[in-house]
């Protein structure tokens, strides 16, 4: 008798619980579990930043709950700002820089110079052969003063160069270098500088933890330093899978770049849990391109729970480097909000599915977003 009226007591008392309106537990974010060590970033698609449907206006919520940091996936590159010579299309930049600001967040420029992504007039000239240095020239200069002019004050930094290096350190010969020359380098950040001194002016590339490619960043910016040219932090993107890379040499890259002087940024964090198709699919070349073949796309149906226990573990380890070094690391930036959105679903290979980020398909946290919040309060403490 007196176990059924406890019973029946603890019935009544949940459910007058239950009946209370309930504030939302206040989980932190990931942003203030990590606010002193470093800034916690993401990347929002088009469609995310116009809010367009219900997917999109949930991974909001979850950027205004754990994101201070917002870059654009696509909408700042070359092609979608100027499209056309002359032709700005500003207006999706515009509305990332009014979610940045509703957000608290700060705002990243991803990118300025780059040879993907870029359209082919700004290479041709008239004659519809390679354009000449000096319109070349031209076209950079006006880009980067309209790009910049408009967001000046308003952007914390650029990644003024995206991806100069080959994977032996020595520099990529895009149409860039073609048409300009070696030191297309020092113009670009002088161009950068000038359009905006407040701005942070970053160097960005893939695979940055390979030593030779580490020690090509490090020429890139010893060279801008020596030439009195202002390089504020360098930006090793971090698209990662399950056996690479080697963690230590993540490290070391960290610790090699910040004693440059500059701050180290990740800035485009993903781990992919798919097969790798071929060796080329270490990095990040856009390029890459292959048709689906099933048997590299095995979790169609779900993630197998121990794969993402070893995708929780990478992560944790990744994250335990950079909590070591948060006085050399500003911002550590995942490259999407949700396994949806994420890129990876569709490079190398087109049409995978791939489980790649911190939040799910329906934008709700996994597992690993507890390990992390967890990783920053030891720290913190
Ligand atoms: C990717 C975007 O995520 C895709 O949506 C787009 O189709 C191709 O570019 N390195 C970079 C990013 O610097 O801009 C790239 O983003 C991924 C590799």
């Amino acid at each position: 008798m007196k176990l059924l009226i406890s019973l029946l007591s603890a019935l009544v008392l949940s459910q007058s619980v239950l009946a209370e309106p309930q504030a939302k537990p206040a989980q932190p974010g990931l942003k203030q579990a990590y606010a002193s060590h470093f800034l916690i970033g993401t990347a929002l698609s088009q469609g995310q930043i116009e809010g367009q449907d219900q997917a999109a206006l949930a991974a909001r919520e979850v950027v205004q709950q754990h994101f201070n940091a917002l870059t654009a996936e696509n909408v700042m590159k070359w092609e979608e700002l100027q499209p056309a010579e002359g032709q700005f299309n500003f207006g999706p930049a515009d509305a990332l820089l009014r979610l940045a600001k509703q957000n608290n967040a700060s705002l990243i420029g991803h990118t300025l110079m780059w040879h993907q992504q870029t359209p082919a007039w700004v290479f041709t000239g008239p004659d519809g052969k390679p354009a000449s240095k000096a319109l070349v020239l031209q076209r950079l200069t006006s880009h980067i003063n309209q790009v910049m002019g408009r967001y000046k004050g308003q952007v914390k930094g650029w990644d003024v160069l995206n991806e100069a290096l080959n994977e032996d350190g020595t520099l990529r010969d895009s149409p860039w270098r073609q048409i300009l020359g070696d030191d297309y380098i020092a113009t670009v950040y002088q161009l950068a500088h000038a359009a905006d001194p407040a701005a942070e002016l970053y160097y960005n590339d893939y695979n940055m933890n390979n030593p030779e490619k580490r020690q090509g960043a490090i020429r890139i910016v010893q060279q801008l330093q020596k030439a009195g040219i202002p390089i504020s932090g360098i930006g090793m993107q971090g698209h990662y899978g399950l056996d690479y890379p080697d963690l230590q040499q993540v490290e070391d890259s960290i610790v090699a770049f910040a004693a440059t002087g500059v701050q180290v940024m990740i800035t485009e964090l993903d781990i992919t849990v798919l097969p790798r198709v071929d060796d080329k699919a270490i990095g990040a070349d856009i390029s890459l391109n292959q048709q689906l073949q099933q048997q590299f796309n095995p979790y169609s149906q779900g993630l197998p729970a121990e794969v993402a226990k070893l995708q929780q573990e990478r992560f944790s380890g990744l994250f335990r480097i950079f909590l070591r070094h948060s006085d050399k690391i500003s911002r550590v930036t995942l490259w999407g909000v949700n396994d949806q959105q994420s890129w990876r679903n569709d490079w190398p290979m087109r049409g995978r599915t791939d489980y790649a980020l911190l939040f799910d398909r329906q934008n709700q946290p996994k597992a690993v977003v507890n390990a992390l919040l967890q990783l920053a309060a030891e720290a913190t403490r």
